[in-house]
């Protein structure tokens, strides 16, 4: 595999490359690596490639001119490029695999305030961020992607590893253990030196399961688990209740019942009936009607709301939601 990296910063990716296994997949000719700098292909004396941006604002833009020029020399017949960005979709472990796949990567990284968009819509195949926050520049980004991907090439680790390791098969790796077998007072789980290589199989698959739907939830309901691991999972720990304090304290404040009960995400009846048993004296109904007109409504749900989150977006019940699009739809 080739991956080309086009990049402000050349100098940063010196270090992180020449140790380890991105270096050992190098050295063996499974990864080849070229650092392009962005001011190679500046056409002007001061080597510019950023500018600053229309409109206003802090920040400079990263330039269309030298931009696509590099990438299109870059990517030739066959590159698949990316680019690194807070506003791409999530890098996970299947995109990793799937870029795996490709012969050739074009990692192209961001600095400053971003690149100019049309550099994105005509040269760009996908955008990917490393996470929900920002950093300074594209270029740790690009070194976590190739890492992910270069690990995955055949040959670059030992393939029994990377199958048991977290995310491959969904799951969370469960824990692991070397010597001693006792470490300040903490013994190592008996399985794991009983030499029995069906029960410590069976051990780790449950260690995974355990772990994973213990701190990674989201994961559990996408893994491929038995019938039976399924059903000895974990029951999701119920809501603590809301105390009437809170109730009867955000009522007084003058908040209506039906937005009380989308915020604690109980229903307005069981809101009414808890204040009334607080001793709160209700307020008369509005005579006006509440909550959102039919034609907002009716917008919202074609964006692809269902009526539940749109009950709880506008703080009302369901059937008034309901309502509003049965009015929409007899205009
Ligand atoms: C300071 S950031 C620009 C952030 C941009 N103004 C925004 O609000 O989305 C500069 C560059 O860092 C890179 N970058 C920042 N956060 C990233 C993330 N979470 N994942 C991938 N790249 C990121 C991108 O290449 C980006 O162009």
């Amino acid at each position: 595999m080739r991956i080309d990296v086009i990049t402000l910063f050349p100098k940063m990716f010196d270090g992180p490359f020449a140790e380890s296994i991105v270096a050992r997949a190098r050295a063996a000719g499974r990864l080849e690596l070229v650092i392009h700098d962005l001011r190679g292909w500046a056409r002007d004396r001061h080597r510019t490639v950023d500018d600053v941006p229309y409109g206003g604002g802090a920040g400079m833009v990263l330039k269309p001119e030298p931009l696509v020029p590099a990438i299109r020399e870059i990517k030739g017949g066959d590159g698949h490029v990316v680019l690194l960005s807070a506003q791409g979709r999530r890098f996970d472990e299947a995109t990793a695999r799937r870029l795996a796949e490709h012969a050739h990567l074009v990692l192209v990284a961001g600095h400053y305030e971003g690149v100019d968009e049309r550099v994105i819509e005509s040269d760009i195949d996908e955008e990917l961020s490393i996470g929900d926050y920002v950093v300074t520049g594209g270029e740790l980004p690009a070194m976590v992607v190739i890492d992910a991907v270069a690990r995955l090439l055949p040959g670059v680790i030992d393939a029994a590893s990377l199958e048991e390791e977290s995310h491959t098969t969904g799951l969370l790796e469960g824990p692991q253990y070397t010597r001693p077998p006792e470490f300040e007072g903490r013994r190592v789980p008996a399985v794991l030196v009983s030499g029995d290589h069906a029960s410590i199989a069976k051990w780790r698959r449950a260690e995974a399961v355990r772990r994973t739907a213990e701190r990674r939830p989201d994961l559990i309901d996408a893994a491929a688990l038995t019938p039976a691991e399924r059903a000895r999972l974990p029951r999701p720990a119920a809501k603590a209740p809301v105390p009437d304090a809170d109730l009867v304290a955000a009522y007084r404040s003058g908040i209506g019942s039906y937005r009380i009960a989308a915020h604690f995400g109980i229903s307005p009846a069981t809101v009414r009936s808890r204040l009334r048993a607080a001793g709160v004296r209700l307020r008369a109904a509005r005579s006006t009607p509440r909550g959102p007109t039919a034609a907002e409504v009716a917008r919202m749900r074609a964006t692809g709301l269902t009526v539940r989150e749109l009950a709880r977006h506008y703080g009302v019940s369901h059937v008034t939601i309901l309502d509003r699009l049965k009015k929409d739809r007899s205009k």
